[in-house]
């Protein structure tokens, strides 16, 4: 008989699961967005339940986590009360093999890159369809001011991207976001650092300054732990 293929929801779950061996008991931690650490929040609280983890409280990157976070009993602290976490757990849009992400597909990214940077360590969640030799594949989110916006699709057009507005989205902070087709960032450090000094970028989804250090990938023969 065959064993069946995990599907990716079910990937996902295995990393999830995998990265409460990252949380350090008693400690607050920062937690990310999108649906790999949905299941992330539900397994850290089924943890605390069983007593198999102390976990004082989260710093929490988006509304959707707070409510699944409280929603499950688990206090969100304000990342202005935080001066330093020992982890941050996240997933990502596209990760490469040096730590480098692409993130914010879930509109979350200036909030994440703002909990990530008062983390210690950033372990990236995610199922191995997001591994990639190059980013870029997966549009390029950016939250910008919205008088910016058609001066950064004029900018991104000269990179070689199609910057399109994310239609019917505004952030929790209350911005647009484009998302960029068509780039190739062979050099995630240098883009990340070109793309910020434009105005109006409140956030650009490269994460190569506060890139992971550690990957857990779900793979079909389990996870595979990344250390960058
Ligand atoms: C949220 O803005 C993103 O950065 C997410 O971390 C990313 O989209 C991963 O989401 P999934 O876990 O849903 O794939």
């Amino acid at each position: 008989m065959t064993t069946p293929t995990p599907t990716q929801d079910q990937l996902k779950a295995l990393v999830a699961d995998a990265a409460l061996a990252h949380v350090p008991s008693g400690q607050v931690i920062g937690v990310g967005t999108g649906s790999t650490v949905d299941l992330f929040i539900d397994a850290l609280a089924a943890a605390v339940a069983a007593g198999r983890l102390q976990v004082p409280g989260a710093v929490s990157s988006s509304e959707r986590s707070t409510r699944r976070l409280q929603g499950h009993g688990i206090a969100v602290v304000e990342a202005a009360t935080v001066e330093r976490l020992a982890v941050y757990v996240d997933g990502a849009d596209e990760i490469d093999r040096h730590g480098h992400m692409i993130k914010g597909g879930g509109a979350a990214l200036t909030r994440e890159k703002i909990v990530a940077d008062l983390a210690a360590r950033f372990v990236c969640i995610a199922d191995a369809s997001k591994l990639v030799d190059v980013l870029g594949r997966f549009p390029l989110p950016v939250e910008a001011v919205a008088m910016a916006v058609p001066q950064l699709v004029r900018r991104f057009a000269a990179l070689g991207g199609r910057a399109v507005p994310r239609e019917g989205v505004l952030t929790d902070n209350g911005h647009p976001i484009l998302d960029v087709h068509g780039l190739r960032i062979a050099d995630p450090l240098a883009m990340e650092t070109e793309i910020n000094q434009w105005p109006g970028v409140l956030t650009v989804g490269i994460f190569a300054r506060h890139r992971a250090q550690v990957c857990l990938l779900g793979t079909l023969q389990g996870v595979q732990t990344l250390v960058f």
